[in-house]
Parts: structure tokens; sequence; C-alpha cells
């Protein structure tokens, strides 16, 4: 048996986050024990994100510290995972601390990679040659994905679950076609099973993942299932109390279906994170999103038609090649229009590979960009202020997911630690209580609203 130590350390989105769990699953398993700090590691696993630079820049950073580490300790092993690894391949290999590359198909071989590594002193790359084609279909990797047997360890009682790998959508940013290879469905078997599974291990929330979610698709015989069944048939596991789904491309297929089964089933969250990007007919045309400013709209006033109590959340980017002041101001329009909960929004960032890095200048200033970003976050700010002065007074039901990262100060104390939980529509609520509520549900009556987050007292369960 080893005793050797490892630590993980997850940059990127949540695909990212549900890979270093099956990966941290797969290395508990062969005996390695996982430890917080890279200081206590026998291993170190770097899961990376390539979608922006910034997240590539704060990898290697990181790899810079690590250099400092492994003067001293020659033998620590150092592995990156993930889609940089993916991307770059050979030339993160050959970056001094680097001991193994290991891209996104290959991390069900990866215990293999890292005990080859302890034994022998040679570097080892594993990535695909042509993820285009081969992508992320495979049976090792299905396999691998059907031992998770762990909930997120971070957030007890809830769980990703991946319904699709790749992406075939070929935005024209965006790196994860490149990446992650062709879009993928998996059978609704081997969904339904793993949510059963997380069922019995105490899992309430799922979280079902896809970066186009709302295409999933299966076919088989007569039937094509669709994220609608999926949820259907998500809702009939028992033990599972809420299931949510990310991301959803703004497209008219299977969607009011989609909004049906939010509106039928009292397990689905009504939730919707439906990213519009621009407000710009003529930038979303050059990052060829299939939709005009217009349509995306109607497709919210659906949304709420169907669903009148939805949460809308939403990415943007500011600075695409070409954005004039005019373009961004139809972003600005359409943000105030939308009403979203919450935004995520992004300087451009040209990707290597990527239609518009090859075809556009990356023509707008950084300065303007940072100008732009603070703007339309201001705007997005007042909005969620707005919106979360609706709760004041009232008592909403969340699922606590642990202990206050960041107290804050100014909430009512009751001898108890201040916990963070979230209501179904996503919304942050701040209350002190009993650490061990940390994956149960409490109730919360709201005393005090905040742009993102609210606070409040917990009341009788
Ligand atoms: N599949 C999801 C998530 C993609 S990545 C989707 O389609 O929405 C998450 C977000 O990162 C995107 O929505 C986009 O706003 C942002 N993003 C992607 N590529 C980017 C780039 N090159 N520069 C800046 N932001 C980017
Ligand atoms: Fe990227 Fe577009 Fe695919 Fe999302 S839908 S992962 S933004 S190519
Ligand atoms: Fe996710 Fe980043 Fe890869 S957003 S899919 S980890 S490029």
């Amino acid at each position: 048996m080893s005793t050797l130590t490892v630590h993980i350390k997850s940059f990127g989105c949540q695909m990212n986050k549900l890979d270093t769990a099956l990966v941290s699953a797969a290395l508990g398993k062969a005996g390695f024990t996982p430890v917080d700090s890279t200081q206590e590691a026998d291993v170190v696993l770097i899961n990376t994100c390539s979608v922006r630079e910034h997240a590539e820049q704060r990898v290697l950073s990181h790899l810079g510290h690590l250099k400092h580490i492994k003067e001293n300790r020659p033998d620590l092993v150092v592995g990156v995972i993930g889609c940089m690894a993916q991307r770059l391949g050979q030339e993160l290999l050959e970056h001094e601390v680097v001991d193994i590359v290991c891209g996104p198909a290959q991390i069900p071989q990866i215990v293999g990679l890292v005990q080859e590594r302890l034994q022998k002193n040679e570097k080892t790359l594993a990535v695909t040659e042509n993820i285009r084609k081969e992508g992320l279909d495979n049976k090792e990797l299905e396999e691998f994905e059907s031992v998770y047997d762990i909930a997120n360890k971070e957030m007890p009682g809830q769980a990703y679950v991946r319904v699709m790998r790749g992406c075939n959508n070929f935005c024209s940013y965006c790196v994860v076609p490149y990446v992650r290879g062709p879009e993928v469905s998996r059978t609704p078997a081997a969904i339904i099973k793993q949510i059963k599974k997380l069922a019995d291990e105490g899992v309430k929330l799922v979280t079902l993942l896809g970066q186009m979610v709302n295409a999933y698709k299966y076919i088989t015989g007569q039937k094509i299932y669709s994220l609608a069944d999926l949820l259907y048939m998500a809702s009939e596991v028992e033990g599972i109390e809420l299931i949510r789904f990310v991301t959803s491309y703004p497209a008219q297929k299977f969607y009011d279906e989609i909004l049906k089964a939010m509106a039928d089933l009292p397990k689905v969250c009504n939730y919707l994170h439906m990213p519009a990007q621009s407000g710009s007919d003529k930038i979303l045309q050059a990052m060829n999103r299939h939709y005009t400013a217009a349509e995306y709209l109607q497709l919210l006033a659906r949304a709420k038609d169907i669903v009148p109590d939805i949460a809308l959340s939403s990415d943007f980017m500011v600075g695409f090649p070409g954005e004039t002041e005019e373009d961004f101001e139809a972003t600005v329009d359409l943000v105030k229009k939308a009403q979203y909960k919450n935004c995520f929004i992004f300087k451009y960032s040209p990707r290597p590979d990527t239609v518009a890095d090859k075809k556009l200048q990356d023509d707008i200033p950084q300065e303007v960009k940072k100008k732009r970003n603070i703007k339309l976050l201001a705007i997005q700010e007042k909005i969620s202020a707005e919106l979360s002065k609706q709760f004041l007074g009232k008592t909403v039901t969340v699922l606590v997911e642990g202990p206050s990262k960041k107290p804050h100060l100014d909430s009512a104390k009751n001898g108890y630690p201040q916990l963070v939980g979230r209501t179904a529509t996503n919304w942050i609520v701040v209350f002190n209580g009993p650490e061990n509520l940390a994956g149960q549900f409490a109730k919360v009556k709201i005393t005090k609203s905040s742009p993102l987050t609210l606070f409040g007292k917990l009341g009788p369960v």
C-alpha cells in the first residue's frame, strides 16, 4: 500500500472540477492520501483551463512557484492535466518542473502515469493527437466516469453529472472544441444510474453538465432522448431533491420542452444560465452565435412565460474585435432588458487556433475592454440589487454549502459560525447556524440584501 500524498488544484470550469473529483477518487482508490497543500504533497496535479489567456498564465505562474519547491524536493512529481495539457502538449512537458502532461481524454490513465513516474525518472506525455477526430468518445472514459462515487467534497450533498462531452458549436472565439473534441451525449441509462448512485450516497442536488446542455440528444431505437427527457427521468430518482443544468445555448431546439419540464417538475430548479455574449447583432454574427439580440430576448420572454419565477443568468464578453461604442451600448441595452439575477463578464482574449484569432485583429485596447467591463458590471449590479430586494422579509429554503469563506462582519450573530447556502434559483444566502447543517436544507428569513448576497436569520427547520 502506498502512503504517498497528492494535492490537486483546479483552475477551470465545472467540467474541470468534475474531472478533478474523478482523478481524486481514482488516486484515493489507489492508496494516495489527499492533502490540502503543495508543501505536504508528494504528487501535485494541476487541472487546467485554456479558455482565456489569463487562465493559462495563472497556471504558468503556479508552475514557477513549484519550481522553487522542487529545487529543495527534486522527488516532487508535478502533473499538468486538462485542457491546457491537451492544447500545449509537448511544449508544456518541456517546462522544467513538469513530469506528466495528461489531456482530458487520458485522465483514466492518471494513476498509471503517476505510478510510472514515481518508479522511473522519465517525463510522460499523454494527449490525443487529433482531438477533433478522436474526441472524448471512448469506453475508457465512460468507465472511469461511471466509477465516480464521491460527491463534491467542498459542497456536501451536491454533485456534478456530465451528460455530454465536447462541443460542436465553434463560437469563433472559443477554444473548447479544440481541446475537448466533438460533442457526444452519454447514454441516458449511464446518467440515471450515476444519479441513483449519488442519491444513495446522500447527494440531494445534481447539476447536469454540458457545454451546450440543451443540445443533449441520444438516439436509441425509435426514441430520441432530449434534455427534457433526462429531467423527467432524474426527477424520479428518490433522494434527489434539486436538479440544475448548465450551460444552455440560446436556440429554439428543445427549448420549450425543457422549460415545460422545469415548470412541471418541482425538483428542477427554476434557473436558466443562458449566455448571450453580446447585444450587437454584428458582433454576434462575428462570434458565430446563431441568433440576433431580438431572438435572444424572445427566448427569455418565452422562459418567463412558461416559468414565471425563473431566475436568469448570462455570460458576456466585452472588447470582441470590431466592437464599437455603439455595439457595446447594444449589450448594455440587452442587459437592462433581460433583468438577469447575475452575469459573468469577461474581456475578450484571443485564443490560438480559433477563427477569431486567425481572421480578426484583437483591436480593442486593453483599457477600453477594462472600462466596458467595469461599466457593464455596474449596470448589472444595480439590476441585481433591485431583484435581491424582493426577498426582504421573506423566508427562503436553502441548501447549505458550509462555512462562509469570507465571513461578513455585519450579519446577525447567534453564537454560531457564518454559513453559506443557495436557494433553488441560485441566490447566495449568508446566515449564522450550526456547521452540521452543511449538505442539509434550512429555512432562512432574509433581513438584508446586497446585489449578489442575501443575509438572514436561521428559522425553525
Ligand atoms: N459552453 C459554455 C461555456 C464556455 S466558456 C457556453 O457556451 O457558454 C465560459 C465563458 O467564457 C463563455 O460563455 C464566454 O463568455 C467566455 N469566453 C469563452 N472564450 C473566451 C475568450 N476567448 N475570451 C474571453 N472570454 C471567453
Ligand atoms: Fe465554446 Fe461556444 Fe461551445 Fe460554449 S458553445 S463551449 S462558447 S464553442
Ligand atoms: Fe472548461 Fe476551460 Fe476546458 S472552461 S472545458 S476547463 S478550456
